[in-house]
């Protein structure tokens, strides 16, 4: 493997293809992008793709254009801005960071790996990507897409999740001081519009002259992977109570899954269905409910089906919404259904 000639085709590729994203500076570019961005935009893509991130990053950047505006909001408008990006410890987690980078920081990102896992959220990949992004310097930021280009490029036979600790080995082998953080944004752009999961376009891939799997004509079997466990599935009961226009809302306990959001009352989650009589005995009031049938969601560990029961009527531990976008996804779902 040439390692020079691969860097200089990946490079040269990024400077005629780099997507255009608000977090980024173009490349080559002597300015740098604000950490803050680049840490944002980081902890928002580890869960989501570009498209649907961006209005996120825009409203967040939009409101709170420094990481001390984002320090002093409160939780619940952090919480009900990040509804619908899923994974909601992150955004606590988002406001522990930025409170800890105002308070021991005085508001400035540190600009090394270690000091910057040392922050809360901020874990192997988002230090190392800060780290190359906002301050260039050589850290090797492999994510899901990285992870694929170079089981690809050097047709890895261990399967996932094994072929980790293999991928980021390969992956470092291919780090250098030269433009750390363009380096690692080429490979995540290759990742996600050549090097993709399905629909691989080889024909327009910078590195076609080196990988391994292409050259097997086989590039589409990478990654290889262990079989899946199963994903179990859950059913439950979602109650959409509504007085005069206004829906009944709870906050979910802080730990375990949604832990701090707004949500609709809900049953239990089991591993079997409910009846119509359990239903109506699992609800938060006596009230007359109306079956409005049912919505499906997928967690990463289970998928969840719930029943949605509809009434009009009151309960005195709700509280009453008319606007339902801080609610997750899920719930909206069920909302909508009613
Ligand atoms: N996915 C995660 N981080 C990214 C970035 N900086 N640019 C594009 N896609 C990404």
């Amino acid at each position: 493997m040439d390692q020079a000639r691969l860097r200089k085709a990946l490079l040269g590729w990024y400077d005629r293809q780099a997507r255009t994203l608000p977090w980024r500076t173009p490349p080559g570019s002597n300015s740098a992008p604000d950490p803050y961005f680049v840490w944002l935009s980081e902890v928002m893509l580890q869960q989501t793709t570009v498209p649907h991130a961006t209005p996120y990053f825009l409203n967040f950047t939009g409101r709170w254009p420094t990481v001390g505006d984002l320090a002093e909001a409160p939780d619940a408008d952090i919480m009900a801005a990040w509804a619908g990006l899923g994974y909601y410890a992150r955004a606590r987690n988002l406001l522990a960071c930025a409170r800890a980078v105002a308070r021991d920081h005085g508001g400035i990102f540190p600009d090394t790996e270690e000091a910057l896992r040392a922050l809360p959220g901020i874990g192997t990949y988002t230090a190392a990507a800060i780290a190359a992004i906002a301050f260039q310097r050589p850290a090797n930021v492999v994510d899901g897409n990285v992870e694929r280009v170079m089981s690809r490029l050097f047709a890895v036979q261990t399967p996932l999740p094994a072929a980790k600790p293999e991928l980021t080995r390969l992956a470092d082998s291919l780090v250098a001081n030269d433009r750390p953080g363009d380096w690692a944004q080429a490979l995540m752009d290759l990742g996600a519009t050549v090097c993709r999961p399905k629909g691989l376009l080889c024909d327009l891939c910078p590195l076609d002259h080196a990988c391994a799997a292409l050259a097997d004509g086989n590039p589409q079997t990478y990654p290889r992977k262990s079989p899946k466990a199963l994903r179990p599935r859950r059913y439950g009961v979602a109650y959409v109570l509504r007085r005069n226009g206004k829906t009944a809302l709870m906050t979910r306990p802080t730990k375990g899954l949604l832990g701090g959001m707004l949500a609709l009352p809900t049953s239990e989650w089991r591993a079997k269905p409910w009846t119509d009589a359990e239903a109506q005995s699992a609800a938060p009031a006596v009230l007359a409910w109306r079956d409005a049938g049912e919505i499906e969601h997928v967690f990463t560990h289970f998928a969840l089906t719930l029943r949605v029961f509809v009434a009009e009527g009151n309960w005195n531990e709700a509280a009453w919404f008319s606007d339902l976008s801080g609610l997750p996804s899920v719930f909206l779902k069920a909302a909508r259904k009613a």
